[in-house]
């Protein structure tokens, strides 16, 4: 099964998606984290895609479709994969429908995470992640147990780079511009479940694994 989270910056898809793979059986494929630690590694393209990151606009098509694809088709779990992040603009969704179709797969299920952009900045803003083991922290409402510290391995916790007010704006811009018409592309094929993403994060994921749960029942009946 593959599934795609959707939604817009700070929604949650993270937060979700980390929890959803773990009670499906799935890889976890998030592409913002595939292109931090591509600029982590000091790589070539690491110092490209850093300068479209840090200004709150998307990585040009062919760069992430590379990057991504070639981890869809070659999943480290056998049910398949979540995404988290990718797709984010048509071009990208036909990319993956066509590469999935090669393999006779598809994508199974769209969850999109809907929550208001007044919520989102504070989201964004209090984020706090582990620069060790990726786990996220929100200085209120989801702190870790000693401030700055992550509880998993005891790193200092970071601060993205884009996440600051002004760069999240961008990215919001980003999202209604390139990414929204995505919902319209896979509402089309039927694939959408909205999930209101605003409630506490045990209830979000309750809703979630209760739709994926729903469409694996379909698929195997
Ligand atoms: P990416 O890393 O994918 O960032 P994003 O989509 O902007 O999403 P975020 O990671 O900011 O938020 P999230 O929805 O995962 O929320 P989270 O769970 O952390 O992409 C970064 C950049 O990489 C892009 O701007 C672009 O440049 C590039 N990029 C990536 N993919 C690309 C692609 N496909 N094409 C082109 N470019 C691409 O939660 C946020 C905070 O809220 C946390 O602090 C969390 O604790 C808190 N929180 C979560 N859920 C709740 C809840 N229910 N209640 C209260 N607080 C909550």
């Amino acid at each position: 099964m593959n599934v795609v989270v959707l939604g817009p910056p700070g929604a949650g898809k993270g937060t979700q998606a980390v929890r959803l793979a773990e009670a499906f059986g799935l890889q976890h494929l998030s592409s913002g984290d595939v292109l931090r630690a591509e600029r982590q590694s000091g790589t070539e393209l690491g110092g490209r895609v850093a300068r479209y990151m840090d200004s709150g606009a998307l990585v040009p098509d062919e760069i992430i479709v590379e990057v991504i694809l070639v981890r869809v088709l070659k999943p480290t779990r056998p049910a398949g994969v979540l995404l988290d992040g990718f797709p984010r603009t048509l071009a990208q969704a036909e990319a993956l429908d066509a590469a999935l179709a090669r393999a006779d797969k598809r994508v199974d299920l769209v969850v999109s995470l809907v929550v208001a952009d007044e919520l989102i900045v504070d989201r964004i803003t209090g984020r706090r992640v582990c620069p060790t083991c990726g786990a996220v922290y929100h200085v209120k409402s989801l702190p870790p147990r000693k401030a700055g510290v992550c509880d998993k391995d005891g790193a200092v916790l970071v601060h993205r780079t884009d996440d600051t007010a002004a760069v999240v704006k961008e990215r919001l811009a980003a999202y209604q511009a390139q990414t929204r018409p995505l919902e319209v592309y896979y509402r089309n094929k039927g694939l959408v479940v909205e999930v209101d993403g605003t409630s506490e994060v045990d209830t979000v994921f309750g809703r979630a694994k209760k739709e994926i749960s729903a469409r694996l029942g379909e698929a195997r009946a």
